[in-house]
């Protein structure tokens, strides 16, 4: 299975999330790059789209598209990637380092709306979504602290424990999900 993650991070963590998924896959990986990267405008809805990816998405069986969650949203550079390569993609994953802990994924800034949104987006494209809340590298008492972990950012002092046994059981679905 030829695999291709794209990313984009604002405060790093994504990235390092896809650089760690690239290293235990050996696939290669791109920036989305959006024209106008303007984090504030982003939140407001303002945005003009995404620069051309190096890769030829075709090329790929899957892309693994890679993001943070702000506000409840499937933010605009990740929704201009999808929206402007749809037909190129054959099946898509998505993933994210984002604040909302699994035990509220369904309350209004959770990523399950989000995660709901991408699978009806990309329809029988979408393999599956999966979260690593940044919590995670965090002491049990403020895994769900947003001070706490607003804060936090993924690297590689606190990427250890529950999050690698996770990126581990994450990269085994991936591998399941190609096919015998
Ligand atoms: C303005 C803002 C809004 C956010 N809103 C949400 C949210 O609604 N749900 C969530 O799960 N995480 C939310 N987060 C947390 C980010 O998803 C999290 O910090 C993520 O790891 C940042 O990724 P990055 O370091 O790659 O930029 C928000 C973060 C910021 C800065």
């Amino acid at each position: 299975m030829k695999t291709l993650i794209v990313y984009y991070s604002n405060k790093g963590s994504n990235r390092y999330l896809a650089y760690k998924i690239a290293g235990a896959l050996v696939c290669e990986m791109e920036e989305i790059k959006p024209r106008l990267n303007v984090f504030t405008l982003f939140l407001i809805n303002i945005h003009l789209g995404i620069k051309s990816l190096k890769h030829n998405i075709e090329d790929f069986d899957t892309i693994i598209l890679c993001g943070p969650i702000w506000m409840g949203r499937f933010i605009p550079p990740l929704r201009s990637f999808v929206n402007k390569y749809h037909e190129s993609i054959r099946k898509l994953i998505f993933v994210t380092c984002c604040g909302s802990p699994y035990s509220k994924k369904d309350e209004k800034l959770g990523h399950g709306l989000v995660f709901k949104e991408v699978e009806k987006i990309m329809n029988d494209k979408c393999l599956f979504c999966q979260a690593f809340p940044v919590g995670l590298v965090l002491p049990d008492d403020q895994m769900e602290d947003p001070e706490a972990f607003m804060k936090t950012h993924l690297n590689n002092d606190n990427f250890k424990g529950e999050i690698q046994e996770r990126l581990d059981g994450f990269i085994q679905k991936v591998k399941e999900s190609a096919g015998p």
